[in-house]
C-alpha cells in the first residue's frame, strides 16, 4: 500500500494551462475523493497520476517512490472509468483476468486472484455469462474487479458511478465504501456529486478551475467552508447567500429588512459582505418580507423557496410541515452562531 503526495503539480495543453501549481498529500489506505463542478480539472490530476497525461510541471510520488516519469504500469495503480470498457467476446471471469494473461502470470495465480474479486464483488454466479447479458451495476462491478484483480497499491475512479440510475449508485456507492474497507487500499474518487463525495470520502479536495479550493474531511468541509465556493458546493440544498453592509457593529441585510450579528470579528464599518445561511438552519416565521414562491412537502422535510424584495432568493428546509402557502408574505429566523460571513470582493471567509 502507499500514499499518493502531488507537489506543485501543473498542467498545460500547449499554452492553455489547466492545472495550475496543486500541492496535496493523501494518506496511505485514505478513501480521497476530488470533487467539483464539470471542467475543473478532477480528470487531468487524476489522469496524471494514473500516467495517462504528462505531468507538465512538479513531482508524483506513490509511496516513496517519484513516478512523475513513469509509464502507467510501473505506477502501481489501476484505474476504472465511467465507462466500463469491457471486451464483449469474453466471459466475466475472463474479462477479469485478461490484464494478467497479457503480463504471462500463471493460470493457477489468475484463477485464485479472479475469485477473490469475484468473491469479494458478489459475482460468483455470473463468472461465465457475456457482458451483454448483464445489467449496469454488474458491469461496472467487473470493471472494478478488473482493478481489483490487478492488485494495485492505489485505485483511481473516474466517476464511475455517472453511467447508472439513482437507485443503482446509492447501492454501488455502498458497495465501494465496503470495498474500501475490506481491502483497505489507497483509492482516490473523482466525482461533481456532492453526496457522493460527503457520504464516500474520508477527506474531500474541492477543485475549480485546476486550484485546490480545501481540503478536509466531508463534515469539516460543511462546517467550516474556508469560502464562499466551498460554502455554497458542499450541502444539499446549496447555502443561501445575501448580500449584506456592516454597520453600527452589525451586518445590516437589504433582503431581510434587518440587520443580523453573527459570531465573528466584524469587519469595518461600510464593508460589503455575503450573509451564508444554510436551508435547513433557517426557520419561516410571520413577517412582511419575503414572498413564498412554492413550497414543497417531501413527508419528512418541506422546502420553501422565497424570494425577497431585493430579488435575492432564499430556500428554508424544514422538519416536518411548514405552515405558509404560495404567495403568502413571511420572514425568516436563523440562530445568530449559525450565520456565515463572506467578504464580498475576494469570497473568502470572515471568521
Ligand atoms: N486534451 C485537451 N486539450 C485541451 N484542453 C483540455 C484537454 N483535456 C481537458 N482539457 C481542459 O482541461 C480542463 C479540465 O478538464 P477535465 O479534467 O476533463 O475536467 P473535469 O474532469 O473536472 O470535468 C477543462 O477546461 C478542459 O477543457
Ligand atoms: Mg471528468
Amino acid at each position: 500500500m502507499a500514499g499518493v503526495e502531488l507537489t506543485e503539480v501543473v498542467k498545460r495543453y500547449g499554452d492553455v494551462q489547466v492545472m495550475h501549481g496543486v500541492d496535496l498529500t493523501i494518506e496511505e489506505g485514505e478513501f480521497c475523493v476530488f470533487v467539483g463542478p464539470s471542467g475543473c480539472g478532477k480528470s487531468t490530476l487524476l489522469r496524471m497520476i494514473a500516467g495517462l497525461e504528462e505531468t507538465t510541471e512538479g513531482k508524483i510520488e506513490i509511496g516513496a517512490r517519484d513516478v512523475t516519469r513513469d509509464d502507467p504500469s510501473q505506477r502501481g495503480v489501476a484505474m476504472v472509468f465511467q465507462t466500463y470498457a469491457l471486451y464483449p467476446h469474453m466471459t466475466v471471469s475472463e474479462n477479469m483476468g485478461f490484464g494478467l494473461k497479457m503480463n504471462g502470470h500463471p493460470k493457477a495465480e489468475i484463477d485464485e486472484k479472479v475469485s477473490m474479486a469475484s468473491r469479494i464483488l458478489k459475482l460468483d454466479e455470473y463468472l461465465k455469462r457475456k457482458p451483454a447479458a448483464l445489467s449496469g451495476g454488474q458491469r461496472q462491478r467487473v470493471a472494478i474487479g478488473r482493478a481489483i484483480v490487478r492488485g494495485p497499491e492505489v485505485f483511481l475512479f473516474d466517476e464511475p458511478l455517472s453511467n447508472l440510475d439513482a437507485e443503482l449508485r446509492v447501492e454501488m456507492r455502498v458497495e465501494i465504501a465496503r470495498l474500501h474497507k475490506e481491502i483497505g487500499a489507497t483509492m482516490i474518487y473523482v466525482t461533481h456529486d456532492q453526496v457522493e463525495a460527503m457520504t464516500m470520502a474520508d477527506k474531500i479536495v474541492v477543485l475549480r478551475a485546476g486550484r485546490i479550493e480545501q481540503v478536509g474531511a466531508p463534515l469539516e468541509l460543511y462546517r467550516d467552508p474556508d469560502n464562499r465556493f466551498v460554502a455554497g458546493f458542499i450541502g444539499s440544498p446549496s447555502m443561501n447567500f445575501l448580500n449584506g453592509t456592516v454597520k453600527d457593529g452589525a451586518v445590516e441585510v437589504p433582503g431581510l429588512k434587518t440587520s443580523v450579528s453573527p459570531q465573528v470579528t466584524l469587519p469595518s464599518d461600510g464593508t460589503d459582505v455575503i450573509v451564508g445561511m444554510r436551508p435547513e438552519h433557517l426557520t419561516v416565521a410571520s413577517g412582511d418580507v419575503l414572498g413564498v414562491d412554492l413550497t414543497e412537502a417531501l413527508g419528512g422535510v418541506s422546502y420553501a423557496y422565497l424570494t425577497a424584495d431585493t430579488g435575492e432568493k432564499i430556500i428554508v428546509e424544514e422538519r416536518g410541515d411548514i405552515r405558509s402557502n404560495e404567495g403568502d408574505r413571511v420572514t425568516v429566523s436563523i440562530e445568530p452562531e449559525r450565520i456565515m460571513l463572506f467578504d464580498a470582493n475576494t469570497e473568502q471567509r470572515i471568521r
